[in-house]
C-alpha cells in the first residue's frame, strides 16, 4: 500500500519559483498522469518525488513517511526516462540485472529475477544482445525491465515514449497499462501528450505554470473542465471558446452582433464571460430553427470518417465536427446549434462558472458512476 501525498510543495531554482504550492494525493496502486505544457513543472514535481531535486517548501510523503530528507535510494522509487541510457557494452540481461548485482544479490537469484521480468515485457529472446542491436521500442522495454527488477514501491515515468514513433508509442502505452494492471504498483507518468494522458490515466493532474489546474478522471476533466485553460488544453480539436458578455436577459453577445440564446446565462446578466462548446457538440441546423447560429464557412479539414468545418460566426471562430459529405466551399452560409448541456461558461478569472445545465450534467455523470461502481 503506497500512497504519495503532496502538501503545499514548492520548488525554487535559486530565487526563481517554478512550482508554487502543489497539494495532491495519489492513491495506492493508482496510475496518475501529470499533464501540462512544456515548462509547467511536470519533471520538477516527479524529480522531487524521486529525490533528484530538493523540495524547497512543503512536504512529500510516500506512504506515511515524509521523504524530504531521504536519499533517492531510500525512497523505493524506480524512474524511467525518455533517454534511457543503457550500458552499451553490457547485454540486455546484464543491463536489467545490474542494480541487483550492485545490491549484492546472489547470481542464481538474480538470474531468475531478470528472466521473470524480461518475460513480462517480451524481452526473453534478446537477453544476450547488446543494446546497440535493439530497436527503440526494445531499448525502452529494457529500461522498463531495469526499473521493474528492483520491485519498487513507486514507478515514475518522465515522457518515456517521446523518442518513439507514433505507432510504437501506442503499443508501449498498452504495455505499460498491462504491466500496471499485473503489478499494481503506484505509478506517476509525466507527459505533455493529452492522448497519451487520457488513455493511460486513472486520474490526471493538469498543471499550468507551476500550479495545479485540475485533478480528475479523464472523463471528468473532459466533461467538466475546471478552467478555461483545461477546456482549451484537453480535447482535439480544442473546445470553441467565444469571448463575450451576457446582456440583461442572459443572451450571450459576442463578436460583431453575434447572439447566443440559452439558459446558461441565467443569473449571469451583465457579466463578461467565455462560452465554451466542444466541436463534437456543434451540429449543423436548418436556417431559422430555434436558436440556430448563422455562420460562414472559412475552410474544411477532411478527417476521413468526419470533417472539421471552420466557420465564422459574427466574427467569432466556430469549429464543428461534421459527418456530411456535400461540398462546403469557403463562403457557404451555414447554421449551427448545440445542446444546452454542452455549454461551458468561464468567468473573467478563467475559472468555470457552474450553470443549471452543467450541474444537471454532473448529476448525470455521478449517477453513471454509481451504476458502474
Ligand atoms: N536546474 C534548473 N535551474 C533553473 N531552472 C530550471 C531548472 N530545471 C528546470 N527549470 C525551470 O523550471 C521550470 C519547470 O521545468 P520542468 O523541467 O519541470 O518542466 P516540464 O513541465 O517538465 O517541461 P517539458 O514538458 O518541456 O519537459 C521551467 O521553467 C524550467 O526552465
Ligand atoms: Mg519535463
Amino acid at each position: 500500500m503506497t500512497t504519495i501525498t503532496f502538501k503545499s510543495v514548492k520548488k525554487r531554482y535559486k530565487k526563481t519559483p517554478v512550482v508554487h504550492g502543489v497539494d495532491a494525493q495519489i492513491q495506492s496502486n493508482e496510475f496518475v498522469v501529470i499533464l501540462g505544457p512544456s515548462g509547467c513543472g511536470k519533471s520538477t514535481l516527479l524529480r522531487m518525488i524521486a529525490g533528484l531535486e530538493e523540495i524547497s517548501d512543503g512536504e512529500i510523503l510516500i506512504g506515511d513517511t515524509v521523504v524530504n530528507q531521504l536519499e533517492p535510494r531510500e525512497r523505493g522509487c524506480a524512474m524511467v526516462f525518455q533517454n534511457y541510457a543503457l550500458y552499451p557494452h553490457m547485454s540486455v540481461a546484464k543491463n536489467i540485472g545490474y542494480a541487483l548485482k550492485v545490491a549484492g544479490m546472489p547470481k542464481d537469484e538474480r538470474g531468475a529475477r531478470v528472466l521473470k521480468v524480461a518475460k513480462s515485457v517480451g524481452l526473453e529472446p534478446y537477453l544476450d544482445r547488446l543494446p546497440g542491436a535493439l530497436s527503440g521500442g526494445q531499448r525502452q522495454r529494457v529500461a522498463m525491465a531495469r526499473a521493474m527488477v528492483r520491485e519498487p514501491k513507486v514507478f515514475l515515468f518522465d515522457e518515456p515514449f517521446s523518442n518513439l514513433d507514433a505507432k510504437l508509442r501506442v503499443a508501449m502505452r498498452s504495455e505499460v497499462r498491462r504491466l500496471h494492471r499485473d503489478l499494481g504498483v503506484t505509478s506517476v507518468f509525466v507527459t505533455h501528450d493529452q492522448t497519451e494522458a487520457m488513455t493511460l490515466a486513472d486520474r490526471l493532474i493538469i498543471m499550468n505554470a507551476g500550479r495545479v489546474e485540475q485533478i480528475g478522471r479523464p472523463s471528468e476533466v473532459y466533461h467538466n473542465p475546471a478552467s478555461r485553460f483545461v477546456a482549451d488544453f484537453i480535447g482535439s480539436p480544442a473546445m470553441n471558446l467565444i469571448e463575450g458578455e451576457f446582456d440583461a436577459h442572459g443572451t450571450f453577445l459576442h463578436g460583431a452582433g453575434g447572439r447566443i440564446v440559452s439558459d446558461a446565462g441565467r443569473g449571469l446578466s451583465g457579466r463578461k464571460a467565455v462560452l465554451g462548446v466542444r466541436p463534437e457538440a456543434v451540429r449543423r441546423a436548418q436556417p431559422g430553427s430555434n436558436g440556430a447560429i448563422a455562420a460562414t464557412v472559412d475552410y474544411v479539414e477532411e478527417l476521413g470518417a468526419s470533417r472539421l468545418v471552420y466557420a465564422d460566426a459574427s466574427g467569432s471562430r466556430l469549429i464543428a465536427v461534421d459527418t456530411g459529405t456535400a461540398p462546403l466551399p469557403s463562403g457557404t452560409p451555414v447554421h449551427f446549434t448545440f445542446a444546452e448541456q454542452d455549454i461551458h461558461v468561464f468567468g473573467e478569472d478563467g475559472r468555470r462558472i457552474e450553470t443549471e445545465a452543467s450541474r444537471a450534467r454532473q448529476q448525470v455523470d455521478a449517477d453513471d458512476m454509481s451504476i458502474t461502481a
